[in-house]
């Protein structure tokens, strides 16, 4: 790890702060969960274009240990952190070079885990057949159950390594992580382990969830009534497990026709509930399914997908985005695009009725296997109208909303984590503008840079 340190300072691992000077640009996302107009206000401080990054009254980050300490114009901070009798020849120097600072990024929809790959899968696609119908056929979602149950616990590991790794070059800091792909006891217990373990490596945090409503799995296929046998099992056996494991954050459920009913899905995420898991839910993917009502009923913390809502969907979104616990919607537009679908999820509309909006990867290997969220930022503006700013705010502090951590992370605001992404372009405009790109420079995780580009 090489940083150019510009003065002073210490560099051998011994200092508690960092000052990060040099930004044309800081996105502090400060004040709060975005909805509506507010949703395109990322609260920005600008260098001056006359007087350049380098001017004392330019804007800079200040972190001490793992915490944000100060942000705004350098004579301003300086005098802060004085204030707070943080002596500042304890802080190393890190030069932003005319980029820009934001929020590091979080992916509030991941399934990060899993065996194998389907490429098969889109040739098949591209020649007409259907996402269900591939999976109703034994494809699709469980020939990844196969592909992960006959996975090594060392396999999930290292698999999950390299994608985290490719994450964090794309400016990630933290994630959420859904299981789902095991349908039984002992593998999703390994899905979930796995995921917490990777979590605690670091460095991203990863949040894991319990989606063992993701398919119907095989072996329940010939039952009477496939899903609702499989149901019971998961409220009987799988969730007690998952339980008493007590990995799994939260819980998820693929809420949709012919998947599982609004019914099983409401069984299984109260029953998840009383088990202390927070629930999210796949809600309206590929056609309206009552998902959305769902989600607002229950005060789920997320309603992802949301591609094709009903208008009763998007009318209780909107009342619980007028209640104590808004229901974020979290929009996948990646899965639509590698899908080839011709509909995107209403985001104009959500946001013009005050719904706050979060998007997320969906990093999975049938519908969405990309783990790079800035190319999901760019997705968000060319197909669902977003603008940068919205698309930023989507993936920062809504996304840690999306993940009940609005009050940790999200923002660069004092008292926050230090979890930040340095970027080598003058304004957050530019992220989703130069598609795919490797544009971020540096990472800081909890007051540590942690990934540099070379
Ligand atoms: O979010 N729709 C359900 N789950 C994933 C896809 C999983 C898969 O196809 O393997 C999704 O799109
Ligand atoms: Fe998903």
């Amino acid at each position: 790890m090489t940083l150019r340190v510009i003065e002073g300072g210490l560099t051998d691992g011994r200092s508690l702060g960092l000052l990060i000077l040099g930004a044309s640009e800081i996105a502090t996302l400060a004040g709060g969960l975005r909805s509506g107009p507010s949703q395109d206000q990322p609260e920005l401080l600008r260098a001056d274009p006359g007087r350049g990054s380098e001017a004392g009254d330019a804007p800079i980050v200040a972190t001490w240990e793992d915490r944000i300490v100060a942000v705004g114009p350098r004579a301003m901070v300086e005098r802060n952190l004085e204030g707070q009798g943080l002596p500042l020849a304890r802080f190393a120097r890190i030069d932003a070079e005319g980029g820009t600072i934001t929020p590091g990024l979080i992916d509030p929809h991941t399934h990060l885990l899993f065996g194998g790959s389907r490429e098969a899968e889109l040739r098949l696609r591209m020649s007409g057949a259907g996402y269900l119908e591939i999976l109703a056929a034994g494809g699709g979602i469980l020939s990844t159950v196969r592909a992960t149950r006959a996975a090594s616990a060392e396999d999930l590991l290292a698999h999950g390594r390299r994608w985290l790794e490719e994450m964090l070059s794309h400016g990630v800091t933290t994630i959420e992580a859904k299981s789902g792909y095991g349908l039984d006891l002992p593998t999703e217990l390994l899905l979930l382990e796995t995921a917490f373990n990777l979590g605690r490596e670091g460095p991203i945090d990863v949040l894991p969830t319990w989606l063992g409503a993701h398919a119907v799995p095989e072996e329940f296929r010939r039952r009477r009534d496939p899903a609702e046998a499989y149901t019971r099992r998961l409220l009987d056996e799988q969730l007690p497990g998952v339980a008493a494991q007590g990995r799994a954050r939260f819980a998820d459920v693929f809420c949709e026709e012919g998947v599982f009913s609004p019914d099983q899905s409401r069984r299984i995420l109260l029953a998840a509930e009383a088990f202390g898991m927070r629930s999210r839910l796949h809600a309206d993917e590929l056609a309206p399914s009552g998902g959305a009502e769902l989600a607002a009923e229950i005060g789920a913390l997320s309603a992802d997908h949301l591609a094709a809502p009903s208008e009763a969907g998007i009318d209780a979104l909107a009342a619980a985005a007028q209640s104590e616990r808004p229901v974020v919607a979290t929009l996948l537009p990646a899965t639509t695009w590698f899908l080839m679908a011709d509909h995107y999820g209403p985001a104009r509309t959500l946001i013009e009725r005050g719904v706050p909006l979060a998007i997320g990867s969906d990093f999975n290997p049938g519908t969405s296997p990309t783990a790079n969220l800035p190319l999901v930022m760019t997705i968000a503006c060319l197909e669902l109208k977003l603008t940068p700013a919205e698309a930023l705010a989507a993936v920062t502090i809504n996304a840690a909303h999306a993940l009940g951590l609005g009050e940790e992370i999200g923002s660069i605001e004092p008292g926050k984590l230090a979890d930040l992404a340095i970027w080598r372009v003058p304004s957050h405009a530019q992220i989703p503008y130069w598609p795919g790109a490797g544009l971020v420079r540096t990472v800081i995780k909890r007051g540590r840079p942690v990934y540099q580009r070379a």
